[in-house]
């Protein structure tokens, strides 16, 4: 079994004061965590995050980035450009992104395929909304989004992060429950290895991360991650709290 990862997703939160201090807390409390830990930062810190990082067993993240490899695409941000910071993860298709931004599973798989080709492990979201839960529709939207990443990335599809966001746990403080957690994950486990199995021998035995996000937090993580296809967690508001975050990746160990 491979080390879980606890991603933090600041999202648009931070300064440099706030940052220094979070990062300075969780770099004194994670020395050497048993599971991977990165956090997500916001593009303007990412440099402060680099120096304050260096050598830390705390790697990079972005929230995003452009599907494009340079040009004028004005605010967007290139793999290349993430690269030079040492970032070493990026969200793609996180649904505050697809709903506010109209990111659609095509941009989503492309954006995907950039930060592959960069040597950036894109995370990639899915997850449905309230509505599409109500409407018995989990299984199709969910499937729908991974698939689009897998039909444009091939093989590479060994090297992605996949996260399992139910949009309506999302800051609503409702976590998806570990069963429902799981048997969505369960879902999206068969996929990816359907879709290894037909593109290439090699990628066969090769478990793509599964993460959960969604009001995932210190009293709830150690039962989620406890389930046998939830491999970490994508965490967004309890990892502007160090001694939370800090819970959570020791409830991954
Ligand atoms: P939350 O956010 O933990 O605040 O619910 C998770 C995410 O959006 O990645």
């Amino acid at each position: 079994m491979s080390r879980k990862l606890i991603a933090g997703n600041w999202k648009m939160n931070g300064s440099l004061a706030a940052n220094q201090a979070l990062l300075r807390e969780l770099l004194a409390g994670v020395k050497a965590p048993v599971c991977q830990v990165a956090v997500c930062v916001s593009m303007p810190y990412l440099a402060q995050a680099q120096e304050l990082l260096a050598g830390a067993a705390i790697e990079l993240g972005a929230q995003d980035i452009s599907a494009q490899v340079s040009g004028a695409f004005t605010g967007e941000t290139s793999a290349a450009m993430l690269k030079e910071f040492g970032v070493r993860f990026a969200i793609v298709g996180h649904s505050e992104r697809r709903q506010y931004h109209g990111e659609t599973d095509a941009h989503v798989a492309d954006k995907a395929k950039a930060a592959l080709a960069a040597g950036i492990t894109p995370i990639v979201c899915v997850g449905e909304t309230l509505a599409q839960r109500e409407a018995g529709q989990t299984e199709e939207v969910v499937k729908r989004q991974l698939a689009a990443v897998i039909h444009t990335n091939g093989h590479c599809i060994s090297e992605i992060v996949v996260a399992y966001e139910p949009v309506w746990a999302i800051g609503t403080g409702k976590t998806a429950s570990p069963e429902q957690a799981q048997a969505v994950h369960a879902v999206l486990r068969a996929q990816l290895v359907a879709a290894s199995t037909l593109k290439a021998a090699t990628t066969q035995d090769k478990r793509v991360p599964i993460l959960y996000g969604g009001s995932m937090n210190a009293a709830n993580a150690a039962a989620l991650l406890s389930q046998a296809d939830i491999d970490g967690g994508l965490i967004g508001g309890a990892s502007l709290k160090a001694a939370d975050f800090m819970q959570i990746i020791a409830a991954a160990q």
